[in-house]
């Protein structure tokens, strides 16, 4: 049993399923516990949010809690002192920790030396809050969270290795839509395949990745940190933009997503966006309701053992 959600795989098929059953009745207003009563919960962000940052905070007021908004300047992580240290003093202070960052490695060494359960709010490679949170979002609108065909379209990034981990746990037809130099990351992709639960492909024409797809997903070219390759990103990735001519090609009743914050223009027109077919702010939502959900599974987790 998981202390920390650092990755979808981190949880079994049940508590993914289990969690996702907690947010709908935590949405629906059937769930009115507060698990965070007189709780104070370290939020560490180095990189810039609204979603991740106000759907936390608020959550954590929601279930009881208090949270505290920790930047770069405050403690330094891993500068001022070890991060060994400084998850140790943590977890005198607070019930959890969420944290936000560029090292993936620095956020599974803070949670292997908290003694209180650590959440990801997106590194470098993976971003679980947020995909955990879109397949949410897609079972109410789609009625099922397995066997559909998601066409990720776009940079192989921190969303991507986040779509191929859960599609470790639920049959997905996953087609991933991106250029031989935007690849996702190659052992998560490997464990994936290797886990032989969803059909996995990876695909260089956008056309045949859309093909009669029940969702078409987007995320930014440049993600945080990367912004200065910008420009050569969109060189490889500008015929995986999701326009209406792409969207021709999915299921009539297609579903676009999109994490946001979204370049417009870029990865996404205004018309796909602003129209009939898209789900985004539906999809923002629900980060709000999934988070309360994952904070109250692990608190769940840590009462057992
Ligand atoms: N989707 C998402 O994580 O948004 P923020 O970067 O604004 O938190
Ligand atoms: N891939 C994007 C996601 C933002 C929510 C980034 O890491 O910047």
């Amino acid at each position: 049993m998981t202390k920390d959600f650092l990755q979808i795989v981190d949880f079994t098929r049940d508590e993914l399923i289990d969690t996702l059953q907690l947010a709908r009745d935590m949405k629906s207003g059937k769930f009115t516990q507060k698990p965070m009563a007189g709780m104070t919960v370290a939020c560490i962000f180095h990189k810039a949010s609204l979603r991740t940052r106000i759907s936390f905070e608020a959550g954590i007021y929601e279930l009881g809690g208090y949270s505290l908004y920790i930047t770069e300047k405050e403690i330094e992580l891993g500068k001022r002192e070890s991060i060994h240290d400084a998850a140790k003093v943590l977890s005198r202070y607070v019930g959890m920790i969420m944290i936000r960052t560029f090292s993936h490695s620095d956020v599974e060494q803070l949670a292997k030396h908290a003694d209180v359960p650590v959440v990801n709010g997106l590194t470098d490679l993976t971003h679980p809050c947020q995909i955990l949170g879109d397949i949410l979002t897609v079972w109410e609108h789609l009625g099922k969270f397995e066997n559909l065909k998601i066409a990720y379209l776009g940079d192989g990034n921190n969303v991507t290795n986040s779509w191929l981990n859960l599609s470790a746990r639920f049959k997905l037809d996953l087609a991933i839509g991106t250029s031989p130099d935007t690849l996702p990351d190659a052992g998560i992709l490997h464990r994936a395949q290797k886990a032989g639960v969803s059909k996995i492909g990876v695909f260089y024409d956008p056309k045949e990745a859309v093909s009669g797809a029940d969702v078409v997903y987007t995320d930014v070219w440049a993600s945080m940190g990367q912004k200065h390759q910008a420009d050569e990103k969109a060189a490889k990735l500008r015929a995986f933009q999701v326009n209406d001519d792409l969207l021709k090609l999915a299921k009539p009743n297609v579903k676009v997503m999109h994490c946001l914050p979204a370049e417009r223009g870029r990865e996404i027109t205004d018309e796909v966006m602003d129209g009939p077919h898209s789900i985004v702010f539906d999809q923002a939502e629900n980060r709000l309701h999934i988070q309360k959900a994952i904070m109250t599974q692990l608190l769940r987790n840590k009462a057992k053992t």
